[in-house]
This record gives structure tokens, C-alpha cells and sequence, in this order.
């Protein structure tokens, strides 16, 4: 564990060497040796093989020089490991959704030793491998995105089989978050106990629900399951999408940084939630696609809202998108390392 780097160190607000950065999707198809992978393998090949995580993972973290590096997973594996059939066609497909309360019954609270032991292996030989002064982030779904993508089956622009089971049968859906968030938090404690160094959240779906939904099927969820890994000592990341007006609640769900999208500003929610909180993102993934002058112009912006305070972290407000220029990519953390100060 390497627990003093720049990365840890800005997790919890203190003072450190310079901004750290590392990128959402740093691993994937805009890089030739991972498309050349995938290619051979496919992408469950590299998400079920230890060295081949371990592989993935450290040749994006110490291509582009980041400060923390995520292990190579997706955030269906803890659906698959419960029991349902998962394809990739590119987006995740299940072809037994969960719909009902024997659906649910019949989901498995696995030991994630036994179920996804790849994924343990590919951590302990990422951790080892990986310099110690970079970290090593942790992933997992929030309860209610897996819950989402578990009752449509597949990626849904309006998700309606999962909202009708959301606003018809509230209890069924309370059911199913329960269970996930029970099963999610042992996914994460056997990724500490393995070696990472921090926890991502993901709730990408939540905003799609209604209030008062958002808080019952969304936030409250995600609070127990941070509450609950809070308990293991490393930071918590929880990043969602399209939350502007709901930070102010978020700060209150108890991780140690909020992930903020290129729908506002950092100074936005700077003002909005006061400085105790650090705060992770937000360049628009597809500036990436223009030149080098636009893409330091904006990343310089972003420092400067930051306005030098040590609890922020630079990353993109979402993945990094396919065919995206590899020299930018890399550009843009040496941009950020190189105008930014010790702390
Ligand atoms: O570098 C990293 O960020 C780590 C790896 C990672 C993947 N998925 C690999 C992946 C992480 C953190 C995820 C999280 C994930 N997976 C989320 C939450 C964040 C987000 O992007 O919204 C979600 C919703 C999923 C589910 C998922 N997996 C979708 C919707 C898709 C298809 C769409 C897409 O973006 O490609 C996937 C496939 C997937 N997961 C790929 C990768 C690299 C693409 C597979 C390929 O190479 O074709």
C-alpha cells in the first residue's frame, strides 16, 4: 500500500507536491496496444485474466505519467458474479434481467475470492508492479446504476423497464438495492484487502430518477455502502453525472471526493459546498479532440478554479472516448503536472 502519495494526499485535503491527475477510461480503445488486445482476446478475455489486467492497467498509468491508476474491470462483474448471463456487445447485455422478487431471491452473495479470484490476482500483481508512488483505485457500481442496468438488460436512453419497476413497485426495487449494496460492499472490501488504495464510486445513472426517487433508490444507498467502506481507512471517490443542483446533499453522503462532470464548474461547487470536500474533474472528454492550444487553455481554467487548494484532483468529467488522440491524452497530465505547484 502506498498510502503517502500526491494522489492520497489530495483525497483528504492535505498538502502535497503537485495537482494529481489521472483520467476516467485511462485504459482503453484509444490506445493501439489495448485495441490490439481486445482484438485478440475480447474485452471479457482481459477482465477475466490476472496478468492481462495487470498489463492493461499499468501500461495506461505509466504511459501517460498519472498519479493514481484503476484496476481493469467493468462494473457488471459483481451482476455476473450474482448470477446473470453477461455479454459485451460492446455495451453490457444480460439475458435473464432481474424483474421480480424471485429474481432477486435468486441472486448470489458471493465471496469475491472464489467468484472473481482473476480480478483479486490482477490487484495483488497490479499493486506489485505499480510504483509506489502511484495509486492504485478501486471500482465499484453505486447500488442504484447496477440496479439500472440489471433490470433493463442493457444500456437504455430512458431506462423504462427499470423506472417502471422503480415507480410501480418501489418495495421490489428496495429489495434488489438492499441486496446489491450488501454484495457491492464486499466486491470493494476484497479490492482493499488486495491492495487497492481507494474507492470509485460510480452512479453514472442516478440523476435519471425523479426527486424524491433520486434520494430514496439513489443517494441514501450509496451513503450505506460508503458508510460501510469508510470502515477500511482508504478514501472514497463517489462520481455521478448530472447532480449540479444535488452536490450540496452529496457532500453529505461521506466520501472523501466528489466527482464533478463538465456540466458545471469547480468553482460552482466550490461555492456551493465550501472547500472541505476535494473535488475531481471536469474537462469535457471531448476536448480532447482539439488542438493542443484549446485543450492547455481549458486545462489551465480548471487549475485556476481550483485556485491552488490541496483537495482537488485533476480527471476528465467522464471517460476518456474512443479515437481519441493518444498524444493529447498524455498532454493534458503533463499539462496539469507541469503548471501546477507544490501545495
Ligand atoms: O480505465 C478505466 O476507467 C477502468 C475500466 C472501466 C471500464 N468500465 C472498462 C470498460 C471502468 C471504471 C468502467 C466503469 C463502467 N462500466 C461504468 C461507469 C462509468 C461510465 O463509463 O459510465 C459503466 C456504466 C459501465 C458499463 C459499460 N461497460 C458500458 C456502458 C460499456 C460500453 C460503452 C463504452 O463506454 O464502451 C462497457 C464496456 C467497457 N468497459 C469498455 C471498457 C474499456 C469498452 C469495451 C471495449 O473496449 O469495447
Amino acid at each position: 500500500m502506498s498510502d503517502q502519495t500526491t494522489f492520497i494526499k489530495a483525497c483528504y485535503g492535505l498538502k502535497h507536491e503537485h495537482t494529481p491527475a489521472w483520467l476516467m477510461r485511462q485504459a482503453g480503445r484509444y490506445q493501439e496496444s489495448y485495441r490490439q488486445l481486445k482484438e485478440k482476446v475480447g474485452f471479457w478475455g482481459i477482465c477475466t485474466q490476472a496478468d492481462l489486467i495487470e498489463q492493461v492497467t499499468v501500461t495506461a498509468a505509466l504511459e501517460l505519467n498519472a498519479d493514481a491508476a484503476i484496476i481493469f474491470s467493468d462494473i457488471t462483474l459483481p451482476s455476473w458474479a450474482m448470477g446473470l448471463d453477461l455479454e459485451f456487445c460492446p455495451g453490457p447485455k444480460f439475458s435473464n434481467p432481474v424483474r421480480s422478487t424471485k429474481d432477486i431471491e435468486a441472486l448470489e452473495l458471493y465471496d469475491p475470492n472464489e467468484k472473481v479470484p482473476f480480478l483479486i490476482e490482477g490487484i495483488k500483481q497490479t499493486r506489485q508492479t505499480l510504483p509506489p508512488d502511484k495509486s492504485l483505485i478501486g471500482f465499484i457500481g453505486a447500488p442504484l446504476t447496477m440496479a439500472a442496468y440489471m433490470v433493463e438488460g442493457k444500456p437504455d436512453r430512458q431506462w423504462r423497464k427499470f423506472k417502471a419497476l422503480a415507480y410501480n413497485e418501489p418495495q421490489t426495487l428496495h429489495q434488489l438495492l438492499e441486496k446489491l449494496s450488501s454484495a457491492l460492499v464486499l466486491h470493494a472490501k476484497a479490492q482493499i484487502e488486495a491492495g487497492c488504495d481507494c474507492i470509485q464510486l460510480f452512479d453514472t445513472s442516478v440523476s435519471e430518477l425523479a426527486p424524491p426517487y433520486l434520494r430514496d433508490f439513489g443517494f441514501d444507498y450509496a451513503q450505506k455502502v460508503i458508510s460501510e467502506l469508510k470502515k477500511e481507512n482508504v478514501p472514497i471517490i463517489y462520481f455521478a453525472r448530472n447532480v449540479t443542483p444535488h452536490f450540496g446533499h452529496l457532500k453529505t453522503l461521506g466520501a472523501d471526493v466528489l466527482g464533478v462532470d463538465w456540466t458545471t464548474s469547480i468553482s460552482q461547487v466550490r461555492e456551493a459546498i465550501g472547500d472541505d470536500t476535494t473535488l475531481m474533474g471536469n474537462l469535457d472528454p471531448c476536448m480532447l479532440y482539439c488542438t493542443q492550444d484549446v485543450l492547455k487553455k481549458h486545462v489551465t481554467q480548471i487549475l485556476e478554479e481550483a485556485q491552488g487548494l490541496p483537495g482537488y484532483i485533476f480527471n476528465l468529467g467522464h471517460g476518456v472516448l474512443p479515437e481519441t488522440p493518444p498524444e493529447n491524452v498524455r498532454f493534458v497530465i503533463d499539462t496539469v503536472h507541469e503548471l501546477s505547484s507544490p501545495i
